[in-house]
């Protein structure tokens, strides 16, 4: 492998700034498109076409026609996470450099690394027997709207014997993983006002009702200190895993108390103490804040009861919870605990069902063994505490979707300081290489 010029062109890959949620970056999306079709082309595609939009488009394609070989369908996003809080950065996360042994960059991780490697793993020669189909969209990390209506209009878009997602991790070091479940998310904004205007908090503090506070009382009973979420009906649904499972999940390299000191790096853990945190983290749903906006935050001191405010929520959902339901649920619920002096609503940004994959097809033991192969161990099947809005689409014409990742679980995926180990990095060009020998050995499945 020709580790400089790979590792350049990833570089022109991440310096583009494709944060799908700002508009500001509606261009910096659309190169990324470009560079997405430049590199399908390199590999001999035809059919590379712009879908659904203009700025964020869904880039899709079809490698040369094999007769009579299996059909793989690989989707992945060339959009990424806004990157600030910037100062927290040690270099400037669109400005790729590697720095022992690893690569830092906004994207390097997710997904655009990881679309490098699917992508890069086909150039190899001899070429693999696969008839290649790529669905490489730009909005992922905003909901996937584009791909969704996309694949409404025209879902034998994701006809296919087996379709790759690799855009998880492996779960330890050394440990590559296959995924049964995905959780699903619901965002929102929950507004609440309390009067016309802003007022006086002298003229009126003491008798008028201050925005932030009902606001502030409304998340604590959606959710109370116990980390219990208290929307009525939302446990209804969940499952809990299968005792074989959650003792296959002991034998797991994770360990709690590396968690919190390694990874969170806090000084404690929060949720329902009655489950294990893998439980919490893969098998039940949450509710956080994610901001919360409105009255005076600026430089030094305003004396002001705030009219409104705003905060940004989400919830993730696991297996047999249904997004249409937790909307309906979260609604009913505010309504109920908003006080009758305060205007409450919610409006829904994007959502996703979660997903839940059955990993009998022989596809995944291919996987497994191009995984062994090239660093020695097999796959071990995980759940994902993340959501891919579209993987439900993808299952839904009956191919097996495989859910995997060539990263690393402290990769910092969303947060400061965004790493790619290159070590993963060049062993996952080579497994997926390998995988696609052996589906293309395989013949039609
Ligand atoms: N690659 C992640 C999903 C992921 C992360 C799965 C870690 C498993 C483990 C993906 O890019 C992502 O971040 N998705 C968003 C989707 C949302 C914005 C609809 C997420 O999970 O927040
Ligand atoms: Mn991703
Ligand atoms: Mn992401």
């Amino acid at each position: 492998m020709d580790q400089e010029r790979l590792l350049r062109e990833l570089y022109e890959f991440l310096r583009i700034p494709s944060v799908s949620t700002l508009p500001a970056h509606n261009n910096d999306c659309r190169a990324a498109a470009e560079w997405v079709a430049a590199e399908l082309r390199r590999l001999g595609c035809r059919d590379v076409e712009f879908l659904g939009s203009d700025t964020h488009p869904v880039v899709s394609g079809k490698g040369p026609d094999v007769p009579g070989a299996p059909t793989l369908l690989i989707y992945g996003h060339y959009d990424v996470q806004p990157p600030d809080p910037l100062n927290e950065w040690t270099r400037p996360p669109f400005e790729p450099a590697v720095s022992d042994g690893k690569l830092y960059a906004r994207g390097s991780a997710d997904d655009k690394g990881q679309v490098f490697c699917l992508l890069k793993a086909i150039a190899a020669s001899p070429r693999p027997p696969v008839n290649f189909r790529f669905l490489i969209e730009g909005e992922e990390e905003y909901g996937s709207k584009v791909l969704f209506d996309l694949l409404k209009r025209e879902p034998q878009r994701v006809r296919a014997d087996v379709a790759l997602v690799a855009d998880m991790s492996y779960v330890a070091p050394g440990w590559p993983a296959v995924y049964t479940t995905l959780r699903g998310l619901c965002y929102a904004e929950i507004t609440v006002r309390t009067s016309k205007t802003d007022l006086h908090s002298g003229e009126y503090g003491g008798a008028a009702p201050n925005a932030h506070e009902e606001l502030a009382r409304l998340l604590t009973r959606l959710k109370g200190a116990d980390g219990k979420i208290n929307i009525p009906g939302f446990y209804a649904p969940v499952k809990r895993p299968a005792k074989s499972e959650l003792a296959a999940w002991k034998k797991l390299p994770f360990n709690e108390k590396d968690f919190l000191n390694k990874r969170v790096q806090g000084k404690g853990l929060v949720g329902l103490k009655k489950y294990s945190v893998l439980e919490r983290l893969w098998a039940l749903p949450t509710f956080e804040i994610h901001g919360i906006l409105g009255g005076f935050t600026g430089e030094g001191a305003k004396t002001v009861i705030p009219a409104e405010a705003t905060a940004k929520v989400s919830m993730r959902l696991v297996p047999n919870q249904k997004l249409a339901n937790v909307e309906r649920q979260l609604a009913a619920a505010v309504k109920r605990f908003a006080p009758k002096h305060v205007t409450a609503s919610v409006r829904f940004l994007h959502g996703a069902d979660p997903a839940q994959i059955k990993i009998d097809h022989p596809a995944f033991q291919l996987l497994s063994q191009a995984f062994k192969e090239v660093t020695g161990r097999a796959t071990v099947p995980a759940r994902a505490g993340g959501s891919i809005p579209v993987v439900p689409a993808l299952a839904s014409a009956g191919a097996p979707v495989i859910l995997t990742g060539i990263g690393l679980p402290d990769d910092r995926l969303h947060a400061p300081n965004e790493k790619l180990d290159l070590k993963q990095l060049w062993d996952g060009i080579e497994v997926f290489q390998r995988f696609y020998a052996l589906l293309g050995g395989a013949g039609r499945m």
